[in-house]
């Protein structure tokens, strides 16, 4: 049994207050903290024991314990307060930026100029009020062919011209799309079809829409490569007529080209799914390989294009008295070559890193027709 008179309270505190003082970090004055207040600490010891005293010698020894435990509490808690904050002040001093410090160089990619090339026509399109739609490069010969009214023995459906599949299980050959044009037999049929999700949804008519994309041909040489790019137009509507299209095009390739003037004409031509069917020629002047486009005594075949044949209507479910419309196909690589002359197509498909250093394009620049295309 100890003695409570001869318990130096004063000097208990006066030590354990010292201590939490002293310590210099968070752990050590968690250390200080038991063994002062933890359960077998020196406080909490001498409380315990209190019970063995008689009743005065008690209230008395209890009224000091207890001063002095909060006094050591209070002292613990300004010292933790303290080292927090001076840790802090210790972390942002250490994490300052210093702003005076040269940038590091950074890596940064290149966009393909075929990426540049179908933002700068979405932009363009997309201020005119078309929406963009997909479609996939491998498609059925009905989609590629025969919706678009290409008769059976067309040389377009031929092994030389088409990259066909082996035949799957149902015993149909499927193909890589030759042209962005089954894009169109999609939307249309999406009247009836539920559309798959990868096409604009809720397409019927009146529609506006632009449909980009990877196309393929057995061909290649400096002008042509087996995977290449187009863009379908296609507009459908009451009564939309060849003025439409004529407008549509010119402002699309002025506003891609950037240039204030353009002066074009409709060239008679053939394609299946078109009737009448044109091919555009812009103005332009050559001088070597350089062509501008807009003036000049030179025209440019450019794009093909025409009015919806009725067939085509009809088979994507359209009553041709009712409906009518335009459609179009640029092809995008083309277009591309044209705007940031590029000499040899094939290379654009050579994945050479510095081919696309030289011609690609800041991928942070995104083409607005009101802030500049690129
Ligand atoms: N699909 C045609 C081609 O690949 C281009 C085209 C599209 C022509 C739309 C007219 C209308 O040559």
């Amino acid at each position: 049994m100890t003695d409570s008179s001869k318990i130096d309270y004063p000097a208990i505190e006066a030590k354990w207050i010292a201590a939490a003082t002293a310590a210099n970090d968070p752990q050590t004055l968690e250390a200080m903290r038991v063994d002062a207040l933890g359960k077998k600490g020196e406080i909490s010891q001498l409380m315990k024991g209190l019970g063995g005293l008689d009743p005065d010698q008690r209230r008395e020894a209890g009224l000091q314990l207890n001063r002095v435990k909060d006094a050591v509490q209070a002292a613990i808690e300004t010292r933790r307060n303290a080292l927090d904050e001076s840790q802090l002040e210790a972390k942002l001093a250490a994490e300052r930026i210093d702003v005076t410090l040269p940038v590091r160089p950074e890596t940064e990619g290149r966009l393909h100029p075929i990426s540049q090339t179908i933002d700068e026509v979405m932009a363009i399109f997309g201020e005119m009020g078309f929406s963009i739609a997909e479609g996939p490069d491998i498609e059925d010969d009905f989609h590629n062919f025969t919706a678009l009214n290409f008769p059976p023995k067309h040389p377009a459906r031929e092994m030389h011209d088409t990259f066909w599949l082996p035949e799957d299980e149902r015993g149909e050959r499927k193909l890589l799309r030759t042209h962005t044009s089954p894009v169109q037999v999609r939307l249309m049929r999406g009247l009836n079809e539920k559309l798959p999700s990868w096409v604009a949804n809720g397409q019927e008519p009146p529609i506006r829409v632009i449909a980009p994309g990877r196309t393929y041909r057995s061909d290649s040489d400096a002008t042509h490569t087996p995977m290449f790019h187009q863009m379908e137009g296609l507009v459908i509507d009451r009564a939309i007529h060849m003025g439409h299209l004529k407008w549509t095009l010119e402002t699309f390739i002025a506003r891609y080209f950037e240039t204030p003037v353009v002066e074009t004409r409709f060239r008679p031509h053939h394609f299946p799914f078109t009737e009448p069917s044109a091919e555009m020629d812009v103005r332009c002047e050559r001088s070597g390989a350089e062509v501008k486009i807009g003036q000049g005594d030179d025209w440019m075949e450019i794009v093909g294009c025409g009015m919806v044949h009725p067939n085509v209507l009809t088979n994507c479910g359209l009553d041709p008295d009712v409906w009518q419309g335009f459609a179009f196909g640029f092809g995008i690589d083309r277009l591309a070559t044209l705007k940031y002359g590029m000499p040899d197509l094939r290379d654009m498909f050579a994945s050479d890193v510095r081919w696309l250093d030289h011609y690609g394009f800041s991928a942070f620049a995104q083409p607005n027709p009101a802030t500049g295309l690129s």
